[in-house]
């Protein structure tokens, strides 16, 4: 994604070296481990719809390059304490803090980064900011806690998914669009609408993150994949595919998700493929991502919403 990042790559700039010069520390192993967090990248997707959709809608300031930094560190700390709960090994092409180290140090350096993320988003002089990614972070809290329940109900409605990724991916979508029209002055009116453009994107970004977990390239993802099978997660292939059965081949599927060893992921994959599942859900990432694109119509036309606009289409055809 980053060549869509051309507008604001001096802004984006500013936002990495904002993230490294918040989290250093004296203490050579503190400091190690929040430098690890963001050395690898990430695509950088949460701070750059943040400052594309200021420069959509108005021109970015220094508020735009603090709340990015902000959004990124509170998305990373979701990572860190995420990969405990899928006890993933590879995350950002590295290893995971919980694999390198061990989980009590994956959660106090999420504490660390969460904590760190409000202390800084409170350096605003406005209290909008921090309130909003304060019920954003508490909606992928929450989204995240309605997935470890739903962990092995192979009934999972595809609205209770729909909703859980709405929770978990696509809050903080919808905050860092709403924040960056918002801080830069648009009508309340196009805040509502680039609001609305995060979270279908969110939504779409979460369904082929899903895709991935199945059918992706660890080498070119980055992270562990396989994981949401591992942990007995309905997935919206999975549900695609459940739907279209008879009760006896429902049973079949039951037991092939409720042992997830390699013969059985295998025979599983392959039904997917074959039965349209796969392609069903990239069809509908496809809708949500042409929905979010619908909702910047009133936009005038800019190189910022060129990138918006490819952005929701890279969230769907992306390999990483
Ligand atoms: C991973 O997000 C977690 C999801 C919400 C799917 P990203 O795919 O944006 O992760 P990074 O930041 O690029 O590593
Ligand atoms: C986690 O979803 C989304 C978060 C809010 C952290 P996933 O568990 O699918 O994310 P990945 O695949 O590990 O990046
Ligand atoms: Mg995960
Ligand atoms: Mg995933």
């Amino acid at each position: 994604m980053a060549p869509l990042f051309a507008s604001i790559q001096a802004d984006m700039a500013k936002v990495e070296s904002r993230l490294q010069s918040e989290l250093r520390h004296t203490d050579p192993f503190v400091d190690e481990l929040a430098q690890r967090s963001f050395r690898m990248g990430g695509k950088r997707l949460r701070p750059a719809l943040l400052l594309l959709a200021a420069q959509a809608v108005g021109e970015i300031n220094d508020d735009h390059h603090t709340l990015a930094a902000v959004v990124e560190m509170i998305h990373t700390a979701t990572l860190v304490h995420d990969d405990v709960l899928d006890e993933a090994a590879i995350r950002r092409h590295e290893d995971t803090v919980n694999a390198r180290w061990n989980n009590q140090t994956s959660v106090l350096l999420g504490d660390y980064l969460f904590t760190h993320a409000f202390f800084l988003a409170s350096s605003l002089e406005t209290t909008l900011g921090c309130r909003t990614i304060g019920r954003a972070t508490n909606t992928v809290c929450e989204g995240e806690l309605r997935q470890t329940a739903a962990s092995g109900n192979f009934s999972l409605t595809r609205s209770n998914y729909f909703e859980i990724i709405g929770a978990k991916t696509a809050a903080l979508c919808a905050c860092c669009c709403q924040l960056g029209a918002h801080y830069a002055n648009a009508d309340p009116q196009i805040v509502r609408s680039l609001d609305r453009f995060g979270h279908l994107l969110g939504i779409a970004f979460q369904i082929v993150d899903d895709l991935l977990d199945l059918v992706g390239e660890e080498q070119t993802v980055g992270k562990s994949l396989g994981t949401d099978l591992a942990k007995h997660r309905m997935t919206l292939p999975l549900i695609e595919l459940r739907d279209q059965l008879d009760p006896e081949q429902q049973q079949k599927l039951q037991s092939l998700l409720e042992e997830p060893n390699a013969e059985n992921m295998t025979t599983l994959i392959d039904w997917l493929d074959r039965s349209g599942a796969l392609q069903q859900a990239r069809e509908l990432a496809n809708d949500y991502a042409r929905q979010a694109i619908q909702q910047l119509a009133n936009l005038a036309d800019s190189p910022a919403k060129r990138a918006l606009q490819e952005i929701a289409a890279a969230s769907v055809s992306r390999c990483a």
